[in-house]
């Protein structure tokens, strides 16, 4: 497997490197304190071509392969896992599932808009009830003939309050279980769609999280995604994709964390020395060096198996798996190397480690990934 990456893969990852450290790292602390949104960085992120990266350029997208995407992510989580959430949902729920299940009409209309940044979408399935088991969703979507009637309440969606469009999972049949769900474009301001309260969250504090309520909304057919009875396999399917882009954030968010924790450990100085010379520090650092690079193998591979047409399910539930774990317990170490210094704001790893933790929740937590992983070993 050759992962020797292209002029453009550089390119491309050198410019989301400036763009972090320019325009995300100030005020990175004040956007997680205040849980502000980063609107500005959106709508910059939007015009270098971050937000439909993967989708075609009849659409307005980049039409670049999921390794130059990988590749972003990673810079950006090195330092604003809440700007990459953004952009993660955005390419690889959003844009990935409209460009290929979507109709002509349905990508004419909220496709453009999407990959170019002049609207942002978020994907909806997640219930009170139902977060790892998708399929016991209580949303309904009942069929009126040229019109379903949307009635239920998601939880925890991502880009909640500043998206346009919502991705929204929904049962028609429950007796039919998976095969009676269905998936809709629903456009923010439709009468009966109201936005719940801001989640106040461990990390990622700066991406928008929201409940959303349906009270009788009217959602046009032409806004179904998909044959009838089409909606679990559509999420299933994005998620998968979406799992490579999560396992990304995790890997950058490692990175980050290993290089703010490197760099301390050269300076720092104690009994005589600076830490990074001590076997004790030393020893953390390769350690976290071999997990990140242990981790980058994975989702580089996952990565390369969507580009090449090959089954990515197992090989994104293992990068997600691997790269979150590696996230969290890099990012703890990275506070110990800071000793008391990594317990406040100023030297980031603190946050980085708070932001590691839904690496290991949302798009499937890492019990879910191992069912994945697990339900196909136990076919070979
Ligand atoms: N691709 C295509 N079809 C798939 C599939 C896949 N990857 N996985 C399952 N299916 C199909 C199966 O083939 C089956 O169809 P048939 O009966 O026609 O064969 C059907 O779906 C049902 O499959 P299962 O019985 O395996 O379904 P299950 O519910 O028992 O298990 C699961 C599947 C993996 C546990 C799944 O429910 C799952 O992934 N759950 C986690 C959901 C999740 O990730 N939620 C996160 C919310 S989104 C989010 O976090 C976004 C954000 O804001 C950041």
């Amino acid at each position: 497997m050759d992962f020797t990456l292209t002029e453009e893969q550089l390119m491309i990852r050198d410019a989301a490197r400036d763009f972090a450290k320019s325009e995300l790292l100030p005020g990175v602390i004040e956007r997680d304190t205040h849980q502000q949104f980063p609107t500005e960085q959106v709508k910059k992120m939007g015009e270098l071509g971050f937000l439909g990266m993967m989708a075609s350029p009849d659409y307005g997208g980049g039409g670049m392969d999921t390794l130059s995407y990988v590749l972003v992510m990673e810079e950006l989580s090195k330092i604003d896992a809440s700007a990459s959430v953004i952009v993660s949902v955005n390419n690889s729920l959003v844009c990935w599932g409209l460009e290929t299940y979507g109709t002509e009409a349905q990508k004419d209309k909220y496709l453009r808009k999407l990959t170019t940044g002049e609207s942002i979408g978020a994907f909806c399935l997640s219930e009170p009830e139902a977060g790892s088991d998708a399929t016991s969703q209580k949303t309904t979507a009942i069929d009126k003939g040229d019109h379903y009637i949307l009635n239920g309440t998601k939880n925890w969606i991502t880009n909640g309050n500043s998206s346009d469009y919502y991705l929204v999972i929904a049962q028609t049949d429950r007796e039919k279980k998976h095969k009676g769900i269905n998936a809709f474009i629903v456009e923010k301001g439709w009468e009966g769609f109201e936005i719940g309260p801001k989640e106040d969250k461990l990390g990622i504090r700066g991406s928008d999280t929201h409940s959303l309520i349906f009270n009788d909304v009217k959602v046009p057919k032409e806004n179904r995604i998909g044959e009838e009875g089409f909606g679990f396999k559509f999420a299933m399917k994005t998620l998968g994709g979406g799992r490579i882009g999560i396992a990304a954030q995790a890997l950058g968010i490692a990175a980050g964390a290993y290089e703010l924790a490197k760099e301390y450990a050269k300076v720092r100085k104690a009994f005589g020395t600076e830490i990074i010379n001590h076997q004790a520090i030393a020893f953390k650092l390769a350690d976290m060096y071999a997990q990140i690079e242990g981790a980058r193998l994975l989702v580089y591979k996952s990565a390369l198996d969507k580009d090449t047409g090959n089954n990515y399910d197992v090989s994104s539930a293992l990068a997600k798996l691997v790269a979150s774990q590696a996230a969290m317990d890099v990012t703890i170490e990275a506070v110990q190397i800071h000793g008391g210094n990594g317990y406040v704001k100023e030297y980031h790893v603190e946050r980085l480690m708070r932001d590691a933790k839904i690496t290991q929740i949302y798009e499937g937590t890492s019990e879910i990934q191992k069912i994945v992983i697990s339900r196909a070993l136990s076919k070979e």
